[in-house]
């Protein structure tokens, strides 16, 4: 929702026009002095482009600045337009995604640059609840992006922002819970003026001074404001809910390479986790590895086992995966199980980071084991 405009007695945790005032100038007065120079962030005095601005903030989420810095610059260098992004096919756009996790971002990126080009001519719109309505934008990213790229008064509220003030308000009730209040004192708090640099002053606090562990207080321009420091509890907020420990589940893969330097590759079912991405052929993850895992390989020939595992965490899960590896096989004998993908060209594939660790293991792994025979 878009922010409206703070009234005289709107002061969540006895918040003051005054003291709201203050905050503001401390950190944005900090920022002019310590912001990050980030590869989609302008320059003081440029204006933002609001396309490297949408683009950082779906690539960011859940993700960190490090990570998605290179993905960054090769997205622009590829398709430096949003008009030039709508009009690149998806499954490239989804190789160029490969790595950054959670798929459905990716897709919802190349369908919001399609409305965007479509309706919009080619430019986002300004307004939050415009925003909101395009594919993949939700409430986090339709604040940012009105706030950083249009400077329109909005409050994005992510976990960095979130720490920052439950810290700075010692509130100890745990996430989610809190998230409403935290959410109400963002919107109370963002400026008029300057709301982009404001909300983007949050961020780098809570990613260089307000930091999970040892947070370094001797350096924050909100110190001497910060109740969660003056009770001496800075480091332990926010609090959460005990977290559900995640399932395992357990698998067997297959990396095939052929007689050319190729491994088979399939295409996973178009919805669901990793939606329409490339995989090796493998067996469902269930509870256990499966009692005869060679009934699951696409074709016939020698496996090995090979030792060790390939772990990998999902958000709802943890997966352990054997792999086994065949060589030397005969092109055609793929025979519709998959497509051969180029050992020199797998960059070309959408690949997840899981199937990747597959692939890696399967090709590093120089220490034969147990030869298999479907
Ligand atoms: N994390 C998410 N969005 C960000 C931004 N615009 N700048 C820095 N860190 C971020």
């Amino acid at each position: 929702m878009p922010v409206s405009k703070p009234k005289p007695d709107d002061t969540p945790a006895g918040l003051s026009p005054q003291k709201r005032a203050a905050l503001v100038k401390r950190l944005l007065d900090w920022y002019d002095a310590n912001r990050r120079r980030l590869p989609w962030r302008a320059l003081p005095g440029e204006t933002p482009d609001p396309y490297r601005v949408w683009l950082s903030e779906i690539m960011l989420q859940q993700t960190t600045v490090a990570t998605v810095g290179p993905y960054f610059h090769n997205f622009l260098k590829r398709w430096p337009t949003m008009k030039a992004l709508a009009a690149a096919p998806v499954e490239e756009v989804m190789s160029a995604w490969a790595g950054l996790g959670y798929y459905s971002r990716a897709r919802n990126l190349h369908a919001c640059a399609k409305v965007v080009a479509g309706e919009h001519g080619g430019k986002l719109p300004a307004d939050e609840d415009a925003l909101r309505k395009l594919p993949g934008i939700g409430p986090y990213t339709a604040a940012a992006v009105a706030a950083i790229a249009f400077d329109k008064r909005a409050a994005p509220v992510d976990g960095n922002i979130e720490r920052v003030l439950a810290r700075l308000f010692a509130l100890k009730d745990p996430l989610p819970g809190v998230k409403p209040e935290l959410r109400a004192i963002a919107e109370t708090l963002a400026p008029a003026k300057r709301s982009g640099d404001f909300a983007q002053a949050m961020m780098d606090l809570g990613a260089t001074i307000c930091t999970p562990k040892s947070p370094a207080c001797g350096n924050c321009p909100w110190s001497s404001d910060c109740a969660g420091r003056a009770q001496g509890i800075a480091a332990s907020l926010p609090a959460r809910d005990a977290k559900a420990a995640r399932p395992l589940r357990r698998g067997a893969a297959f990396v095939i390479v052929s007689d050319d330097d190729a491994i088979l590759l399939r295409r996973r079912p178009p919805k669901g986790l990793l939606g329409g991405m490339h995989e090796p052929p493998m067996s469902p993850w269930e509870r256990d590895f499966p009692e005869a895992p060679l009934d699951h390989a696409p074709l016939k020939a020698k496996y090995r086992k090979l030792p060790g595992l390939v772990r990998h965490g999902f958000t709802h899960f943890e997966l352990e995966l054997q792999v086994y590896r065949a060589d030397g096989i005969a092109a055609v004998k793929a025979n519709g199980t998959g497509e051969w993908a180029p050992l020199n060209a797998l960059g070309d594939f959408a690949l997840p980071s899981v199937m990747r660790k597959v692939i890696d293991h399967a090709l590093t792994e120089r220490d034969a084991g147990p030869l298999f025979r479907r």
